[in-house]
């Protein structure tokens, strides 16, 4: 009960009296609704396809949040290797087993995709010092649309660092064997797309 104090500032107004404890039902409501909502972060990206990097990028952020909710964008400027459905396929296959992760796609700007799921914060992964600068301007530029929603930056494993979906395709187009980069159900996805 202290805790429960403490955390709503008081906002609750209970009413202590000798002979009892008397609660404010709509005080309650308030609080409740507060508490019971989730820590959510969405984790948008074209994921093509998903690699171990952004696995584990997404099971960092899954230490922060209650839910990630890995969001496929609808780029028409990229032509991706996989279709949008392979993807999201590719995704549900390995992200989508891991508790409290969750696998959508979304069009449109991604700050209205977060506040149509209530997060409260986009990651990303940063590599390198070369993602730094787009990385800060969209952060910035999201900043601006929405001030709600935060940016979280997190880096993955080092051994990961120098892993992208870029060079993960290139090296499968080229024969090369990509099973240390991503998960087994991606290397066989791109081993048909290359062959
Ligand atoms: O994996 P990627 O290709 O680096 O992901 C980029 C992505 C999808 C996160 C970015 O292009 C994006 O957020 N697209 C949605 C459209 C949008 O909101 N654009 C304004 C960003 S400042």
């Amino acid at each position: 009960m202290i805790g429960l104090l403490r955390h709503s500032d008081f906002r609750a107004s209970f009413v202590i009296r000798a002979s009892g404890l008397y609660l404010n039902p709509l005080s309650i409501f308030h609080f409740l609704c507060e508490f019971s909502q989730m820590r959510r972060a969405i984790y948008p990206g074209s994921f093509d396809p998903v690699t171990n990097g952004h696995l584990d990028v997404i099971e960092r952020a899954r230490k922060l949040f209650d839910e990630v909710v890995v969001a496929v964008a609808h780029n028409d400027e990229k032509q991706p290797l996989f279709s949008l459905k392979e993807r999201l396929d590719l995704l549900r296959e390995t992200a989508g087993t891991i508790g409290g992760v969750r696998i959508a796609e979304f069009s449109g700007l991604l700050v209205e995709f977060a506040r149509a799921e209530s997060a409260g914060a986009v990651i990303r992964g940063l590599r390198a010092v070369s993602d730094f600068e787009f990385e800060f301007q969209m952060a910035l530029m999201n900043r601006k649309l929405a001030a709600a929603v935060e940016t979280i930056f997190l880096m993955p494993k080092e051994e990961y660092t120098y892993l992208s979906s870029r060079i993960v395709k290139e090296i499968a187009r080229l024969g090369g064997d990509v099973s240390r980069f991503v998960p087994a159900c991606v290397a066989k996805a791109l081993g048909r797309k290359c062959s």
